[in-house]
């Protein structure tokens, strides 16, 4: 899979925006159908993304695109229409609200029907949208539910709306938390997604920074994303990229220090020694795996030669 570090999040009826963003440094557009679209242009929104879909060049980048949710009028139009005419071009969809298995089955389902009608496509991911009580309480089972299901995304808003949490900021996590509660108080909502993501072999996505003129809140807010395990995080602005994919990408010192690890730990293992020390840290075979793992995405993101 190609990187998923930064999700720009680009309204599907603006076609300006769209060219904007296919020349952007994000990993990944998703054209989106769902909140960033007023209602009485759903239509008109659905028709520009196929069109944008088939006319434009996206150099390369992964292509998603939102549906509507389930319980809309919109939803099943958007999945049956964009994936009938433009399904070929997208990589994902992202399904918005989902709160139990049913919904994945049902999206899937769909989506088994529209490509049987199709020889050449290979199957289309699932991006399941965690942004109810309900859904994060069946997590670990829609994580499950399907092969399909490549990603799990916090959709943060919605969910404060869904448990009634108090607003402090319309900008996701990061931003004046702490002047309510002590410490990050979605620690528990992300950290129980992304063990349901991991579990299942899936990518954890956080929900998007919304001041998108704080480039420090940001970054402070995309740091916790990294800590807690996520994989990549929505941007809602152009502005956001940079910072997203630099946050979620290995430093130069984090390289070098794995190759350090993985080299001392490969001379050990020749003298058949076990935990060893390397710049004065104890390395055993759990740091070989951790080391390993920030290794592999270095040349996953092509900073290290195989
Ligand atoms: N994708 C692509 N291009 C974008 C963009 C996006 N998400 N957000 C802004 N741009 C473009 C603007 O069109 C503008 O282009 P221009 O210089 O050619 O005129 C440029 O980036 C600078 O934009 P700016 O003027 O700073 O912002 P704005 O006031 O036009 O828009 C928002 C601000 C928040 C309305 C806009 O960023 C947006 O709609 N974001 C996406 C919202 C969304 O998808 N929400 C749902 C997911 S949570
Ligand atoms: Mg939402």
């Amino acid at each position: 899979m190609k990187p998923r570090r930064s999700i720009l999040s680009v309204p599907g009826h603006i076609e300006k925006m769209h060219h904007k963003a296919a020349v952007s440094s994000a990993d990944v557009l998703m054209l989106d159908l769902e909140d960033s679209v007023p209602v009485d242009v759903k239509e008109t929104a659905r028709s520009q993304v196929i069109d944008s879909l088939q006319s434009m060049d996206w150099q390369g980048k992964t292509i998603t695109f939102r549906m509507n949710a389930l319980d809309t009028p919109f939803g099943y139009r958007d999945l049956l229409e964009v994936v009938e005419t433009a399904g070929h071009l997208v990589d994902s969809v992202v399904v918005p609200k989902i709160n139990d298995p049913g919904d994945v089955h049902f999206v899937s389902r769909m989506l088994d029907g529209i490509e049987m009608g199709r020889t050449t496509t290979r199957p289309l991911s699932i991006e399941a949208s965690i942004e109810t009580a309900a859904g994060m309480e069946r997590v670990a089972d829609i994580a499950k539910s399907s092969d399909r299901v490549c990603a799990l995304v916090f959709g943060i808003a919605d969910y404060q709306a869904s448990i009634g949490a108090r607003l402090v900021s319309i900008s996701g996590h990061g931003e004046h938390e702490e002047d309510i509660y002590p410490g990050h108080r979605w620690n528990f909502a992300m950290s129980r997604m992304v063990m349901a993501a991991k579990a299942s072999g899936l990518l954890a996505i956080d929900a998007p920074y919304g001041n998108f003129r704080d480039p420090d809140g940001l970054r402070r807010a995309t740091a916790m994303s990294c800590a807690l395990g996520f994989d990549g995080k929505w941007a809602i602005h152009p502005a956001q990229i940079d910072t997203i994919n630099d946050m979620f990408s290995p430093s130069e010192e984090d390289i070098e220090r794995a190759g350090r690890i993985l080299e001392a730990a490969q001379e050990a293992e020749k003298k058949g020694q076990g935990a060893i020390a390397v710049d004065g840290r104890m390395v055993d075979q759990a740091t070989v795996r951790l080391a390993r793992q920030v290794w592999e995405q270095a040349v996953h993101l092509k900073l290290r030669e195989p």
